[in-house]
């Protein structure tokens, strides 16, 4: 995938260390901690580690995420999209979506995504890109539906998470479904 992708309101590039602050500050934001696999003792050595070990971009087959940058036209951070190609079945990738709380409810997320869908199918040929998601996560499910995810299915009581059994909703959608 070519990157940066522009959109109307947005470029999106690989996460770097220039958006360290701002990626640390919303990660440790209790609202959206609650429903990723990180807690709100997220540190600057934290993402050190996570921009260590990022490749420079999406490698097919790898099984490795990386973060790409959601910035606006003034050059700030909004969130970022994490991608991943599996490992273990060809040109399928896994996305997830993080929005700092003060860009929600704009639209940022469906723009963002709707442009990493587009190139994942388009330049890298993907047969499948699909996102799983806590079941009581009310905002991603709206989301995923907005830009196009059909809903596979819900395991129950599947994950035990952050001290609780949580149920989990898998999301997709099929090249031959665009
Ligand atoms: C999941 C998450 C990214 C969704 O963010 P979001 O702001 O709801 O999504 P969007 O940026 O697409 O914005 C859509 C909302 O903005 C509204 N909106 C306003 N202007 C809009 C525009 N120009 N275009 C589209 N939607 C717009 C929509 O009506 C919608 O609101 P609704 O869901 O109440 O109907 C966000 O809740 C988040 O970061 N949560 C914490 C992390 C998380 O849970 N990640 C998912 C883990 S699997």
């Amino acid at each position: 995938m070519v990157l940066p992708l522009h959109t109307e309101r947005l470029t999106l590039s690989v996460l770097t260390a220039a958006d360290r602050a701002a990626f640390v500050r919303y990660r440790r934001d209790p609202d959206v901690a609650r429903w990723q696999s990180w807690s709100t003792t997220y540190s600057d050595a934290d993402a050190d580690a996570l921009l260590a070990d990022q490749p420079a971009g999406i490698e097919a087959g790898s099984g490795r995420w990386v973060q790409i940058a959601i910035h606006d036209a003034g050059g700030d951070l909004q969130g970022d999209i994490a991608v991943r190609a599996l490992d273990d079945q060809p040109d399928t990738y896994e996305i997830g979506v993080t929005l700092a709380p003060a860009a929600h409810g704009r639209g940022i997320a469906s723009e963002a995504l709707t442009a990493i869908i587009d190139a994942l199918f388009r330049e890298l040929g993907a047969h499948r890109v699909f996102a799983v998601s806590d079941a009581r996560n009310e905002p991603v499910a709206r989301l995923l539906r907005r830009v196009g995810f059909r809903h596979e299915g819900r395991n129950i009581d599947a994950d035990r998470f952050k001290g609780e059994w949580t149920s989990l909703d898998t999301w997709a959608m099929l090249r031959r479904d665009r």
